[in-house]
């Protein structure tokens, strides 16, 4: 059976069918899903059959994964690849303190996953275990389709810029009261405004909720340019949302898109979401990295 892949929005975004990815698969198939994730920059997958090891296993066909930090009370599974975005605990029971709930508001801020990182994320694969019974959507942004419709000045003002991103300042924006000073302290890293999708050739604005200044600009001035860019790629017609039941799973490139997770109620329904994450092959890395450094100060990070 032929893959069939059926667009979301005209330029970005599309479900696609006809193959069993829980089952090891020729490379011939390999590459055509990595060419068509490379195209449309998210992807939706229905009734997916994966598991936790097949999860892992398909993730592979777009290059090295990335491994998740050590949770405190230890992990729910056995594989060092998946990230827990879910809401509950190792019991199956929903976790309802205070420092989730602000890194669960800080994730429904519009952002690209792991920029506050030298080493940038490629595709982020989530794969719903168990849903609420209403509505816990991702939504997802087209941040290349709206760098190509920005007007002709902005492209040439943002044209060679960068930005400082910083995991601390997205969770500042969601709540938590850290000082200017306070996020000063933690890592940051500096990436391209303007990043070139190797996949397609496309350019994209990397940017989010993660980004904190503009190299070289007054900060209010930066922070500015930032939040116009930000309303500029998610006007409604570069974005959408998809839902998820149990073995649903959407694919994002996060060199192509901004996301974000939609609401549900937390506190009343579990969700179990886990993900897996590609390593840009572009930024420096090995396989099995840990995204971990966020959380050391950035004098440490700097000594090595
Ligand atoms: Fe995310």
């Amino acid at each position: 059976m032929a893959i069939e892949v059926k667009p979301i929005l005209e330029r970005f975004g599309a479900e696609v069918s006809g193959v069993d990815i829980s089952r090891p698969l020729d490379a011939a198939t390999a590459q055509e899903i990595v060419a068509i994730q490379n195209r449309w920059g998210v992807t939706v997958w229905r009734d997916t059959g994966l598991d936790d090891a097949s999860h892992v296993a398909f993730t592979r066909i777009f290059g090295d994964v990335i491994h998740a930090p050590p949770l405190k009370d230890g992990p729910r599974f056995s594989q060092p690849e998946l990230f827990d975005a879910s809401n509950i605990d190792r019991q199956g029971n929903i976790v309802d303190d205070e420092k989730r709930r602000i890194t669960n508001r800080g994730n429904r801020l519009w952002h690209i996953d792991s920029s506050f990182m030298e080493v940038r994320a490629a595709q982020s694969l989530l794969l719903c275990h168990e849903a609420p019974p209403h509505s816990a959507p991702t939504w997802f942004a087209d941040a290349r389709s709206a760098y190509d419709d920005l007007p002709a000045p902005m492209k040439d003002r943002i044209e060679g810029l960068e930005a400082r991103h910083c995991y601390f300042w997205s969770r500042r924006k969601a709540g938590y009261p850290y000082t200017e000073e306070e996020i000063d302290a933690f890592q940051h890293a500096t990436h391209p405004l303007v990043h070139v999708h190797r996949g397609s050739g496309r350019k994209m604005l990397y940017i989010g909720a993660h980004a904190r200044d503009i190299v070289g600009m007054d900060r209010d001035e930066g922070r500015e340019l930032l939040d116009e860019l930000t309303a500029w790629v998610t006007q409604p017609q570069y974005t959408f949302s998809t839902d998820y039941r149990a073995g649903d799973m959407t694919i994002w490139d996060n060199l192509a898109c901004l996301h974000r997770a939609g609401d549900f109620d937390e506190t009343l329904y579990r969700r179990d979401m886990r993900r897996t994450t590609i390593r840009d092959p572009q930024s420096p890395g090995e396989p099995g990295d840990v995204v971990q450094d966020m959380f050391r100060p950035a004098r440490e990070v700097a000594a090595g």
